[in-house]
């Protein structure tokens, strides 16, 4: 079976492209005049992150952190930290999370804590995707594109195993077919 054969689109590129138009709309309503600051969890969110604030022409600023990773679809999260952090100050400076995925919830749920701490004006969640049914944490996600089933999905910046962040379309593998396979 080839490797093509093995992923189903589970959401299109324009689907994407729809969804990700109609979020950004709600976050114009809501930021434009604020100066926000989006910052995207690495590694996953930068396809979804690019997107949208290309369709944000609005003035914004854009960070990244990137949190010590346990993978999706393990059991344990352990315990998260930020392994590579802010470079801007966020007191008072009104700051949106933007997330491609939240499964069990523990890394969205950390850095909301994680930066509530550092007492920003106003601090909210931008997520693609939700998969409400392996969530472990209560997590509030403001801005929320899709309720996705208990898949792997891959596809638009969120990988299996460091592959699959390069397709355009949300796709979903089948577990049985991907474990020993040379993708
Ligand atoms: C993925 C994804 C989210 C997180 C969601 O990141 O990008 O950040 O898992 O899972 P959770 O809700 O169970 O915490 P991952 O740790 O796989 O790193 P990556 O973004 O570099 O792929």
């Amino acid at each position: 079976m080839s490797a093509q054969a093995k992923r189903q689109i589970l959401l299109s590129r324009q689907e994407i492209e729809v969804t990700v138009g109609k979020l950004a709309a709600e976050i114009k309503i809501d930021y434009q005049d604020k100066n926000p600051l989006l910052i995207g969890i690495l590694k996953g969110s930068f396809v979804f992150l690019a997107d949208l604030i290309r369709l944000l022409n609005f003035p914004l600023e854009v960070e990244f952190v990137r949190l010590s990773s346990y993978g999706r679809g393990r059991s344990a999260p352990g315990k998260l930290k930020v392994v590579q952090g802010l470079h801007t100050q966020i007191k008072d400076r009104d700051v949106l999370v933007v997330e491609d995925i939240v499964d069990t919830g523990h890394s969205a749920a950390f850095l909301m804590d994680y930066l509530r701490k550092k007492k920003p004006a106003s601090l909210k969640l931008c997520a693609l995707t939700d998969k409400p049914s392996r969530r472990e944490v209560t997590v509030t996600i403001d801005y929320l594109g899709f309720t996705v089933p208990n898949k792997f999905i891959v596809g638009y910046g969120i990988d299996w195993d460091e592959k699959f962040r390069y397709l355009p379309d949300i796709c979903y593998l089948e577990t049985e077919k991907i474990l020993n396979t040379n993708l």
